[in-house]
């Protein structure tokens, strides 16, 4: 589909431009800027985060690691597809509103609009939802495989909110979804507000994950500690 509308090709997409006395046909920026459009659509990287969640409105707050996160982010997207041996993905730890689905975001942002490499979003929230969906509405057309399929296969996803719900049927269904990628060696980031080893009476990353996946998961990511005041705070 192109821009019927576009000043420039008038809809056919390509402009003929002249190369060393060639004529060659190169695609038009408003088909550029569509399929573009489309990436982001297909990344599943939500509205209000497209655009803003990038390294550009990243403002470390000294003194809390996320100057270090920072860093850490950047330069796993800069790199990217090229990713460590062992550890291939980032899994950023913090409390809330610190800037870890920021941080993440970005890079996946940097992937899929920069170097136009697809790239995955999901909420664990929303897929729990989802797949409760497919059990509970016989019409549902999907099944949980339909939904975990592009999931296991992304050559990088994002899995925001790792340990929002501990049910067993939960952590089963997040097993399922990290020993995949696991066994496949699939780069994965993922942001959990969950303090890996003992808190302040707050449950740990291991409890509210399962050990199973917590140790498939230290294997998988380099982990990111950050710290600081709740930015939706103000
Ligand atoms: N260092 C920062 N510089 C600029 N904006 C920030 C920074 N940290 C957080 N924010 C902003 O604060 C808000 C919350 O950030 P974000 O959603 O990344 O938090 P979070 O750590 O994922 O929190 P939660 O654990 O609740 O999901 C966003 O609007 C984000 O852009
Ligand atoms: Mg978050
Ligand atoms: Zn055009």
């Amino acid at each position: 589909m192109t821009n019927s509308g576009c000043p420039l090709c008038g809809g056919h997409g390509y402009l003929v431009e002249e190369d060393e006395g060639r004529l060659v046909a190169k695609p038009c920026q408003c088909r550029v800027t569509e399929r573009a459009g489309e990436r982001m659509a297909a990344s599943g990287i939500p509205e209000r985060y497209r655009f803003k969640y990038v390294f550009e409105r990243y403002r470390p707050e000294p003194g809390t690691g996320q100057d270090e996160a920072l860093t850490i982010a950047r330069g796993y997207a800069e790199n990217f597809p090229a990713v460590p041996e062992e550890k291939n993905g980032l899994l950023f730890i913090g409390p809330c509103g610190v800037g870890k689905t920021h941080l993440a975001v970005a890079i996946l942002m940097e992937v899929v609009m920069r170097k136009g490499l697809p790239a995955l979003f999901v909420d664990l929230n929303d897929l729990y939802r989802e797949i409760r969906n497919t059990y509970n509405n016989r019409e549902a057309e999907a099944t949980e495989y339909d939904i975990m399929g592009p999931l296991v296969e992304a050559p990088l996803l994002l899995i925001d909110e790792l340990g929002c719900l501990n049910s067993p049927w939960a952590q089963d269904t997040l097993h399922y979804l990290i020993s995949q990628r696991y066994n496949r060696l699939k780069p994965t980031l993922c942001t959990s507000n969950f303090p890996d080893g003992p808190g302040s009476g707050v449950s740990t990353l291991e409890e509210r994950i399962g050990t199973p996946t917590r140790s498939r998961l230290y294997e998988m990511c380099r982990a990111v500690a950050m710290d600081g005041k709740d930015r939706r705070r103000g």
